[in-house]
């Protein structure tokens, strides 16, 4: 039996890691600039994270929802104090898709409508409503097709105020930071007016930070630069620090009815503890604090650097815009100076690493990046 290869791993067998760093079979130490895709928040093999696990597994690793768990009501109660949402309630479920899954379908519910307008170049996901609302038609198969989503382009006020007007959209949808976009903040302005927008169009506001979300850009949620709170967030990727964890924060006006929704593995023994052990860490390693001020440090030092088109977004999410395609570049820098980052298309280098990252791992990285972009000018005048 094979795997059903539908990704393109590097020829890398990862075996180990330790905070900002992760080992291959054969001993190599790579800095993670990757964060195997903005989930390790507290960085490899936390060791109180481990113990919490560890105590939690030999106690319990799962019953259903059909009974009252404490570990849960622990969670909610970490969260309420450090997210900035305290009179939200919360539902929890397995994967980032599955929370833009039930935000959507809540948002349906609620106000009767079936329509969603959606930001270009956003991805929610690869469920059938998440894909439909992901501006990625490749990922789309015959059955996610509908005219229930709409496409406008970010911080386009004309746009969103066109469509909204119609007062037929159940949500608008937008990503804190848009990651597998490229790393497209949106405008601080535009999404306090969106907010006011959906208030008066009767459309519900969901705050995907899937990605963006749970201090990776300096504040626990991106949209909270704009000060504005959505009516429903999700989240997911880094909220167990690698367990599969997902929830969505819902507004008080939302009434919850029995049995609309539901999940099997959703919000059980382990995955709460493992997430309430890394708001722990983050709280007691100043995590967000941290993601603020190496995330600057490191913006601000690949801003001076030539060679580079752009450089966009907040805290530890970070995209870099290159003139060329990254590949050779980004394998330069995992080959040679054994440091993992992400891409997002074909130019953008994406950097989501642990918050943990600290500002020498920072400086690694930057003159790494240098050397490795000499070498491929060298190259290409060859
Ligand atoms: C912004 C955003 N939303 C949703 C998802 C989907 O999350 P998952 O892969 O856990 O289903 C992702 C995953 O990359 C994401 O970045």
């Amino acid at each position: 039996m094979d795997m059903f290869q539908v990704y393109q791993p590097f020829d890398i067998r990862i075996v180990k890691g330790v905070r900002c760093y992760v080992f291959d079979d054969k001993g190599t130490r790579y800095l993670d600039l990757y964060g195997g895709h903005a989930v390790i928040q507290i960085g490899h093999s936390h060791p109180y994270y481990n113990q919490k696990m560890i105590e939690q597994l030999h106690r319990l690793a799962f019953y259903s929802n059909s009974v009252i768990n404490e570990e849960q009501h622990k969670f909610i109660k970490k969260l309420e104090t450090q997210c900035g949402y305290p009179d939200y309630s919360v539902f929890l479920v397995n994967s980032g898709a599955e929370a833009v899954e039930n935000a959507l379908k809540l948002a349906s519910f609620h106000t009767g409508r079936k329509r969603v307008l959606a930001f270009r170049k956003a991805f929610h996901g690869r469920t059938s409503l998440a894909v439909q609302a992901s501006d990625f038609p490749a990922f789309r198969a015959p059955i996610n097709q509908s005219d229930n989503v709409t496409f406008v382009p970010l911080n386009d006020r004309e746009a969103v105020q066109e469509e909204l007007a119609k007062e037929e959209y159940a949500a608008v949808i937008f990503e804190g930071i848009q990651g597998l976009g490229g790393i497209n903040v949106p405008d601080d302005g535009f999404l306090r007016w969106l907010r006011e927008e959906c208030t008066r169009r009767g459309t519900v506001l969901v705050a995907d930070e899937i990605q963006s979300g749970y201090g990776r850009s300096g504040r626990f949620f991106a949209h909270q630069y704009a000060h504005i709170k959505a009516d429903i967030v999700a989240v997911a990727k880094g909220i167990a620090n690698g367990f599969p964890m997902a929830a969505i924060l819902v507004h008080p006006m939302f009434k919850a009815v029995k049995g609309q929704l539901g999940t099997t593995f959703g919000g059980n023994h382990l995955a709460c503890a493992a997430a309430s052990a890394v708001l722990d860490v983050m709280q007691d390693e100043h995590l967000v604090e941290n993601a603020e001020k190496v995330g600057t440090y490191l913006i601000h030092a690949l801003k001076t650097m030539p060679g580079i088109r752009e450089v966009r977004g907040r805290g530890l999410m970070i995209g870099l815009e290159f003139d060329f395609p990254v590949k050779q570049l980004r394998e330069s820098l995992l080959y040679d100076y054994h440091i993992f980052t992400g891409i997002s298309g074909t130019n953008v280098i994406r950097l989501l690493p642990p918050l943990t990252l600290t500002t020498e791992q920072a400086d690694d990285f930057i003159s790494a990046l240098k050397k490795a972009m000499e070498q491929i000018k060298t190259s290409i005048q060859q």
